[in-house]
């Protein structure tokens, strides 16, 4: 047997919505070894969506040991793999016991729209009450919103994991028993898997790195603390709270006797959407990315200075490169609902058998024949910010067929891309001339080059697209010097990730762009406020 290999290498594990993996790179961001696995969702009513916590933390134990495994096959030592990151979906919320480490309740995931009831309440306190500043003045109405903005660069929305772990306090009595005796804990996906694999009960970490806690509308965006004022508003406990910690720094060592990498500094936290910017190698002022998961995520470094966006766009910490280093901002439009429309196409509707399908079957007809599908499923969110908005098809047809609506399917998702970037170019005065991107969804070319269509922009497509566990892996590799790699000098990571891109162009003519875009403005319009 040849003996093993000892280079260093480091590990990712990438929290998503649908699926966890665990990625093994070499200093070159190359892929060494890779394992990734579905987990259960949970939908219990309409709008709803959870996750099972427990069920996180064992796949994620199995990716990592399958992962480790598929290394030692190939020919390395585990003892290779220096040092992990960790990149996760963000404002999903988990509650656990302090005393027992348990959860108390399923975690309720970042596009779970139940709390719709919460945030009218909050609209209602912040018109009436308003929001009490540290010096001692009250802000209500108009001036209460922009104060609420102002400090945490968000609105107030369903998607924010405060608002979440509020429901769950009113809703669960597991849960506001916790809170009463002072014995809750709460913490987003990162929170909790670092909490688990550092050791639980007996030692385990309570951290939130300043992406995820930047998501819960409790986190000033420029003091990066916890905002008095606003656990006041929400009426929470301080002590519920994990310690806010850089994206770029040694927190501890996985712990767990069942990891096969117990004994390796946990160095790299990251929500997701930064991750990949970082992973784009976005680190510039002025840089952008789209990320096209089970929602899409655009994303737009604006340097040290927090950018407040007057279009509709969240300001949010991109990532900390270090406990003492200044933070960079970026400018986000989230779109909730990207791959998850093609998952309901097949799962619901059933008109395709594999995701992959999709394009294929778009591909039978030219256009969408005059249909558009607005898949506000759980209400629209950049730049609309409407919970109440349904989710529609408008324009059908006896002709429509099913090719049309896979079209549509992928059209939804590009022209919300393009209001996410007109809002931008508002917001930054900078027109973008091209777009990165990654995601599953990038995977195929027809959605793409609608993207160019529609948008009337290039698209950049990496050959490398696993940009958000790289984000990761290079904010822990940074931590510790890895490789010479230092997220801040961005000339140290010229050798990363260097394999080539496929571009795509627009191909359609400059009034055909607008007349498309002018009916899915339309069709936003006809969808807004349809709650009943
Ligand atoms: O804000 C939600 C986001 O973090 C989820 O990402 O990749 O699971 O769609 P993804």
């Amino acid at each position: 047997m040849a003996p093993l290999q000892h280079t260093e290498l480091v590990g990712a594990l990438d929290c998503g919505t649908t699926s966890i993996r665990f990625l093994i790179f070499n200093h070159a961001a190359e892929i060494v070894a890779e394992h990734q696995l579905e987990f259960a969702q949970y939908f219990p009513h309409s709008g709803w969506h959870e996750h099972d916590p427990s069920e996180i933390i064992d796949v994620s134990h199995t990716v990592i040991n399958k992962a480790v495994d598929k290394l030692e096959q190939k020919g390395w030592a585990k003892s290779s793999v220096k040092v992990v990151g960790i990149t996760n979906q963000r404002e999903t919320t988990v509650a656990w016991d302090r005393t027992t480490g348990q959860p108390l309740c399923n975690a309720i995931v970042w596009d779970d729209a139940r709390t719709k009831g919460t945030v009218a309440h909050y609209q209602q306190k912040l018109s009436a009450e308003g929001l009490r500043l540290e010096d001692g003045t009250h802000k209500k109405g108009d001036e209460g919103v922009d104060a609420l903005i102002g400090i945490t660069g968000t609105p107030l929305s369903t998607y924010f994991s405060a608002i979440k772990l509020r429901w769950m306090i009113d809703h669960h009595p597991a849960v506001k028993e916790a809170h009463d005796t002072d014995n809750l804990s709460f913490g987003t996906i990162d929170s909790w898997i670092v909490y688990s694999l550092t050791g639980g009960l007996d030692r385990g970490l309570h951290i939130i790195d300043v992406t995820n806690a930047s998501r819960s509308l409790l986190f000033d965006l420029r003091t990066l603390q916890w905002s008095a004022p606003l656990l006041e508003f929400f009426d929470l406990r301080k002590t519920v709270l994990p310690t806010v910690v850089s994206s770029s720094e040694v927190y501890g060592e996985i712990s767990t006797s069942n990891s096969a990498l117990e004994g390796v500094r946990i160095a790299g936290i990251v929500g997701d959407q930064q991750a990949a910017l970082v992973g784009n190698k976005c680190l510039r002022r002025g840089e952008a990315k789209n990320t096209y998961g089970t929602g899409a995520f655009l994303l737009f470094n604006t340097g040290n200075e927090v950018v407040k966006s007057t279009n509709g766009l969240i300001s949010t910490v991109a990532y900390r490169p270090g406990p003492n280093a200044k933070p960079v901002y970026a400018l986000e439009g989230s779109i909730a609902v990207a791959g998850s429309a093609i998952k309901w196409l097949r799962d619901q509707i059933g008109i395709i058998k594999e995701s992959a399908d999709v394009s294929d079957l778009a591909e039978r007809d030219p256009d969408t024949g005059g249909l558009y599908f607005v898949t506000a499923f759980s209400g629209l969110l950049a730049p609309y910010w409407d919970p109440a908005a349904g989710g529609m098809l408008i324009g059908l047809t006896q002709y429509t067929t099913s090719s049309h609506i896979a079209r549509a399917t992928l059209e939804a998702v590009a022209y919300q891309t393009r209001a996410i970037i007109e809002a931008m170019k508002l917001d930054s005065g900078v027109d973008l001339k091209h777009l990165k991107v990654d995601g599953g969804m990038t995977n195929g070319d027809l959605v793409m080059q609608i993207q160019a269509d529609i948008g009337g922009f290039e698209v950049i497509r990496p050959e490398m697209r696993e940009s958000t566990a790289l984000g990761s892996a290079l904010l822990a590799g940074s931590a510790i010097g890895l490789f010479g790699w230092d997220v801040t000098k961005p000339e140290t990571l010229a050798q990363v990730n260097v394999r080539g891109n496929t571009s795509f162009s627009p191909q359609i003519g400059e009034e055909e762009r607008e007349q498309r875009w002018l009916g899915w403005k339309k069709a936003v319009e006809r969808s807004k406020g349809w709650d009943i």
